[in-house]
């Protein structure tokens, strides 16, 4: 069971093996989950990999075709025992990418909307609508009709609505996509800001690795229906599980190689070149004898016109510039080493790191991932 604390003004979520189908679709492939009272948890996926469906699943929106959802102690979902709890009663807020504002309400008759349908006694409704407006910094814009609101208000209006009940989970859907980058920017701030003054616990669904990073504390990663990889956005950012995951979190040059042998500390892969090159062993399961990637970050991979003796913090491998581009405030330089292209991001005003057909020297740094294909 998810745990309640701070005297159940917040709650955890269970989610335990949790299919669901549509037809013979299945977009949520066995999710387990526990997300911490108070925790902020992103759910980072590509589009159509099911993140809505998991926060809709969790909110009551959709049903699921098999599994368990707790949030607090109370069990709102067992999809093999026909166990449904109504969205009303899971004591939730809910904030979508559209904002889902009703055109017809005024904004302070759309924040009003969930006290009158949970029933609060309607003497405390004014002081509610009018912390809640403050909370979100809502100017005095409460008679208006969202029309009469830019994106950024009206998608305060939505925040303030969610919270208005004093959810004990907050699940926010891409709140922010649809604001300009300073806006949205700005909202991100906010909004982990209000997260860390009232605790709430909090699920945000987007496709952002940025977004992710910058807000949350726990970061899961979704592929295809099924979670790929939990972890701080340090571990994910900086340990990717496997291609997927670093793929998807920017990293954009891959070599292949076999696990030559490895020891607690280092690993020595053969690279499909036949370089032998020594990283970090970082303990993600490799085996000696079986394939595995090198990851690295273009701008994380650097060329050199000349080799270093042996270095700690980087490997050299040589190869030959294939082309060079510029990328506004970027530069590209991309080379080949054996058949495989990479590419090396640096400052366009910074010194060329070697023209077309020069021979220069890859290096990576040591710590990169290396993780079983
Ligand atoms: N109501 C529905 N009926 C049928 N298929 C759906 C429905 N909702 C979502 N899907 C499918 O489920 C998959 C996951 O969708 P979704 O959860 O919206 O992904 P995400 O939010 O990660 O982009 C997609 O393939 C989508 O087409
Ligand atoms: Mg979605």
């Amino acid at each position: 069971m998810a745990i309640e604390s701070d005297g159940g003004r917040r709650s955890g979520i269970t989610i335990a093996g949790l299919v669901k189908l549509y037809g013979s679709l299945k977009v949520l492939n066995g999710i387990s989950l526990d997300i911490e009272p108070g925790a902020f948890v992103a759910l980072l996926g590509p589009s159509g990999c099911g993140k809505t469906t998991l926060l809709r699943t969790i909110a009551g929106l959709a049903d699921a075709s098999h599994g368990t959802i707790d949030i607090g102690d109370r069990r709102v979902v067992d999809a093999d025992k026909g166990v449904f709890v109504p969205p009303q009663q899971r004591r939730l807020g809910m904030v979508f990418q559209h904002y889902a504002l009703w055109p017809h309400m005024t904004v302070r008759n759309n924040i009003c909307f969930p006290l009158r349908k949970q029933g609060f006694p309607r003497a405390e409704w004014d002081a509610r609508i009018m912390a809640v407006a403050e909370t979100v910094g809502l100017p005095t814009i409460l008679d208006r009709s969202p029309s009469q609101l830019s994106g950024g208000q009206q998608q305060r209006v939505a925040l303030a609505r969610a919270l208005v009940s004093e959810p004990k989970v907050l699940l926010l859907d891409e709140p922010l996509s649809n604001l300009d980058a300073n806006l949205r920017d700005q909202l991100r701030r906010e909004l982990r800001q209000l997260h860390d003054r009232q605790g709430t616990t909090t699920v945000l669904v987007t496709h952002d690795q940025h977004e992710a990073a910058m807000m949350a504390d726990t970061i899961v990663v979704i592929e295809s229906g099924s979670i790929v990889q939990v972890g701080p956005p340090g571990d994910i950012l900086d340990r990717p599980a496997n291609r997927f995951v670093a793929g998807f979190v920017g990293y954009d040059n891959f070599l292949a190689g076999v696990v030559e042998q490895l020891d607690g500390s280092a690993v020595q892969i053969r690279l499909s070149g036949g370089d032998v090159v020594t990283l970090r062993n970082r303990g993600s399961g490799l085996k000696a004898g079986q394939p595995a990637t090198i990851a690295v970050r273009s701008e994380q991979l650097s060329l050199a016109g000349a080799s270093q003796a042996p270095q700690e913090s980087f490997v050299e491998l040589p190869a030959r510039v294939a082309g060079v581009q510029g990328l506004g405030r970027w530069r590209e330089t991309y080379v080949d080493y054996a058949g495989t292209k990479l590419s090396a991001r640096d400052l366009a005003d910074a010194p060329p790191q070697g023209e077309q057909g020069s021979k220069v020297f890859v290096r990576i740094p040591s710590h990169s991932p290396v993780f079983v294909d």
